[in-house]
């Protein structure tokens, strides 16, 4: 590959519904900013892009939660969500909103293309409607009971309970959250991307050879994809918050937000051009070099259909690279918004305030590049004090302190050794230094930014190896002029920690920068021998990195505690209790004693031929035999239940199924997950007998 002109970086537009936690820093909007402040260091032409995603479903609904419109709800979080990106360093070149009027123009405008040229398919569905809210229902707006686990509160397109994704249509009993009405299914036009021919196209299958130069999990999931043939994808919704539809005929509808989204990182580079056509340069000339930053669940719409929607419109180039980081943990549990399981960036910077470098250091060292990874409290704590404060402060602080008392802060002047045990000391240091800042390069290119941060730590891990295998406090008795050559060499390291740094921890390569009285030096100089010249006086020295104590951790810990409890308490009351509630309404005696059961005994159980669910069973009535179909399969072996004595409905009404005749019913006792059990008499009685 010809090496790019310029970068255009961009990191996911996160949803302006809710504050930002660790899981967002550490899977997209850090790396990125490692990537690009590391270009920015190589003297690269690069834009980094991001900003609030404000329209979708998730913002209406934290609207309706919080009694507030949903442009109150985005105001709020956009605003709080660039202060704390601001704050822990992340140097967005531009953050921009999608509620912004060149947003909207644009996404309308690019809608309108790709409608012009015929690119959508129209079609007419049937979607849910509330009768009484009077508009379409989206698939969240829809709770009922999960046809896979009977969770009650199961939504319109997951269950969150079992993790099934599910259907509107597959909910059993479902219910509007709007009024609480049944919806009722009515016909609605809506414009579709045609996947599945897209992907049959030249210019897809050329695309898509660029995945062989990305991360497995990446290649891997769009493989699964692609091979499974793509379906077409609605890209208008009909909903009333979003970038409404510029066609005629598109009353209350608007785009859907997977499509307008995307879009705006177009939208905000054109901002932060103030809508000069320089903006173009770094999306239609093909020496662009393209990176999204983002996270696992923003694979296909990053890497298959904003791709298509670029390539259908034309004029634009397509992503380059996609590096995407699989999703972090906390303490043992997926981080969720919603569940308050999350460690907020802007709680952190009220209880741990100064230290962004620490957050930033550590959730780079466990970044989920290449599986899920976990964040814990204690591995926190460990990391920044057997690492920050053990290997690099130590490391910078000893040599201020030696540098202060030999030579009043003042760097001294280098020195060619004699002595073999020093030369080689010296070397074996200079050397793993400069294959360190290598090597970090190396990684950094190829987006491995663990291994990069960790050879960043080899940096100072030679430094302090060098000091104690030369011992300076212990020879400036003996060979003073030997003792300045070791500390000019240590200085050194230092000086290229700090530009190395500066990527990662920027906050600390500021202050050790400024410690060092150096200002604004060129990366290309990391690789001189000389970065701090003899006669710089350093400025007073100060601790980069304090120990965390286990007093600090420990109201962290607590209030996950506290909320891991509260949860729990949640959950029973919302599924176990509301279940327990009587959930039939009262009938008469008369209605019960309609019901003639009895105990049969169960003589014959056979699967049935393409109804995985069902048994097909011979009982024992004592006055009869009966033919009863049962959807219990799953449950039972059809050998187990033979001999068994149940309880028959035995007065139900005949019915056919899959073309056999069932004539009543077995009483079952069950939780609708993974439990089920048949009801029958304690002691052995003989079949027929009235169950009442
Ligand atoms: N808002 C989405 C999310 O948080 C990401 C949107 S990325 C964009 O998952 F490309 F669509 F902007
Ligand atoms: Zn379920």
């Amino acid at each position: 590959m010809t090496t790019p002109k310029r970068y255009l970086v961009t990191a996911a537009l996160p949803y302006a519904n809710g504050p930002v936690h660790i899981g967002h820093l550490a899977g997209c909007y850090l790396p990125a900013d490692i990537y690009v402040r590391y270009l920015k260091l190589k003297d690269k032409d690069v834009v980094f892009i991001c900003g609030s995603d404000e329209h979708g479903v998730p913002i209406t609904i934290k609207a309706k939660k919080e009694g507030v419109t949903p442009q109150q709800v985005v105001d709020k979080y956009d605003a709080l969500m660039k202060n704390a990106f601001a704050e822990f360093g992340i140097q967005f070149s531009y953050y921009g909103r999608t509620s912004s009027a060149t947003h909207h123009q644009t996404a309308k405008d690019f809608f309108k293309t790709l409608y012009d040229k015929g690119v959508f398919k129209e079609e007419i569905t049937n979607q849910y409607y509330d009768e009484q809210a009077g508009q379409f229902l989206a698939d969240r707006y829809i709770v009922g009971t999960c046809p896979r686990c009977g969770n009650p509160n199961a939504y319109g397109d997951q269950c969150e309970k079992c993790g099934t994704s599910l259907n509107p249509t597959d909910l059993i009993n479902p219910k509007s959250t709007l009024s609480g009405a049944t919806p009722v299914l009515k016909e609605t036009k809506n414009w579709f991307l045609p996947m599945g021919e897209l992907q049959q196209t030249e210019t897809f299958k050329n695309y898509i050879t660029r995945f062989d130069h990305w991360k497995t999990n990446i290649k891997g999931q769009c493989q699964s994809w692609l091979s499974e043939g793509l379906q077409s994808r609605a890209m208008t919704r009909d909903l009333d918050w979003g970038v409404p539809v510029p066609v005629e005929g598109a009353d209350g509808k608007v785009l859907y937000v997977w499509f307008d989204a995307p879009i705006g990182y177009i939208s905000a580079t054109k901002e932060y051009y103030n809508q000069s056509n320089e903006w173009e340069k770094y999306w239609k000339q093909e020496d662009t070099q393209l990176v999204h930053f983002i996270g696992k669940d923003n694979i296909v719409f990053h890497a298959i259909i904003f791709p298509m929607m670029l390539m259908s419109h034309g004029g634009f180039k397509l992503p380059d690279q996609i590096p995407a980081n699989e999703f972090l943990n906390l303490e043992g549990d997926k981080i969720s918004t919603s569940r308050n399981w999350a460690v907020w960036l802007h709680e952190y910077l009220k209880d741990f305030p100064g230290r962004e470098d620490e957050l930033r250091y550590v959730l780079t060292a466990i970044a989920p590049e290449t599986k899920d990874s976990e964040f814990t409290w204690k591995d926190y704590q460990t990391r920044v004090n057997s690492e920050l404060v053990s290997i690099l402060g130590n490391f910078v602080n000893r040599v201020m302190v030696l540098t202060e008392k030999y030579y009043l802060g003042v760097v001294p002047t280098s020195k060619k050794f004699t002595d073999e045990v020093l030369k080689s000391a010296q070397s074996t240091a200079l050397l793993a230094v400069s294959s360190s800042i290598t090597q970090m390069e190396t990684y950094i290119e190829s987006f491995r930014l663990r291994d990069a941060q960790a050879e960043l730590m080899n940096i100072a891990r030679a430094g302090n190896k060098y000091l104690a295998e030369t011992e300076p406090w212990k020879l400036v008795k003996t060979n003073k002029e030997a003792v300045e050559g070791i500390m000019f060499d240590a200085l050194q390291i230092c000086a290229k920690l700090a530009i190395a740094a500066q990527p990662f921890l920027p906050f600390t390569s500021a202050r050790l920068q400024a410690m060092l009285n150096i200002n604004n030096i060129e990366f290309s100089s990391i690789y001189n021998d000389i970065v701090l010249p003899s006669g710089n006086q350093l400025k007073p020295a100060s601790i980069l990195f304090k120990q965390v104590e286990d007093a600090e951790i420990q109201p962290q810990l607590d209030r996950l505690a506290k909320i891991k409890k509260d949860n729990e308490t949640n959950d029973t009351t919302a599924s176990g209790a509301a279940s327990l509630k009587q959930v039939k309404e009262d009938i008469s005696y008369e209605d019960f004693d309609k019901i003639d059961l009895r105990v049969g005994k169960i003589l014959q159980a056979e699967r049935v031929p393409k109804a995985d669910k069902l048994l097909k069973l011979t009982v024992d009535l004592g006055f009869e035999k009966r033919t009863i179909l049962s959807g219990i399969a799953a449950y039972y072996q059809p050998e187990e239940l033979i001999g068994k004595s149940v309880t028959v409905v035995a007065n139900l009404a005949p019915r056919k199924i899959r073309g056999i005749e069932s004539q009543g019913m077995l009483l079952m006792a069950g939780n609708d997950i993974d439990k089920l059990y048949s009801v029958g008499p304690e002691q052995e009685i003989e079949p027929g007998s009235i169950v009442k």
